[in-house]
């Protein structure tokens, strides 16, 4: 899979992908991500990516001719499965979709910034919207980080233990079940003695059911319809 993110700040995403799995992904040739500064396909000496809105009102919006031309250019190099625009009023990120994507090729991701970016560089480039949650970043950056992460970690190959990936909270639609290491004992405090039988069916048996429960507890709105409840 290969990434491109476009972003104004780049500095904000020289991080995460130099670190432990999205920087194994990307030794191991899983994934690529490449970061791509919207200044340098900017028009004019200033390197204007934003104005002001039409109407008025407060804030910047980012201009779509350096948008344009990036996409552009970075669409000589390869065919985008998605287009994604990182925003507070797209659809909400979960584990379904970031299941879909991780199936794709080559992904764009734009991230927003001040006011957003003028509608018709939506209409006439984006191909999905996607929100991280109900509240405002100052940016799409990190947002895009967070996507980004889910998606790689799930590509074969990427995980050393392949089966961590799909038994995580959500996979099965339900949350994992609690998780336990050495010492068995820690200050009077011990561990569920099925766990330390030896008896994978048994132990598979209250792990289920620990996630049931702890479902029950933290998340019911999962459990509707599932028969489970
Ligand atoms: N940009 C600003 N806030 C965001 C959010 N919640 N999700 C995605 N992109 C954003």
């Amino acid at each position: 899979m290969h990434i491109d993110i476009i972003t104004v700040v780049p500095g904000l995403l020289e991080g995460p992908f130099s670190h432990s799995i999205l920087k194994r992904a990307e030794d191991k040739g899983l994934a690529t991500v490449r970061v791509h500064n919207l200044r340098d396909y900017a028009i004019g000496k200033q390197s204007q990516v934003d104005d002001y809105a039409f109407g008025g009102g407060a804030g910047m919006v980012m201009m779509i001719e350096p948008i344009a031309r990036c996409i552009e250019a970075l669409q000589k190099d390869r065919t985008y499965d998605e287009i994604i625009y990182m925003t507070p009023d797209g659809d909400t990120f979960d584990q379904p979709m970031a299941n879909s994507l991780s199936l794709q090729k080559n992904l764009l991701i734009l991230c927003g910034h001040y006011k957003g970016v003028d509608q018709r560089v939506r209409d006439k480039f984006i191909t999905r919207e996607i929100s991280i949650g109900d509240f405002v970043l100052s940016g799409g950056e990190l947002a895009a980080a967070v996507v980004a992460d889910a998606i790689i970690r799930l590509i074969p190959g990427v995980l050393n233990d392949e089966t961590s990936a799909l038994t995580d909270s959500f996979q099965d639609g339900l949350l994992a079940p609690p998780v336990y290491t050495r010492p068995a004992e820690y200050e009077g405090m011990g561990v569920p003695e099925v766990l330390l039988s030896g008896h994978e069916a048994k132990i598979n048996q209250w792990r289920f059911e620990a996630s049931v429960r702890r479902t029950k507890e933290k998340r019911p709105d999962l459990l509707e319809g599932s028969g489970w409840e």
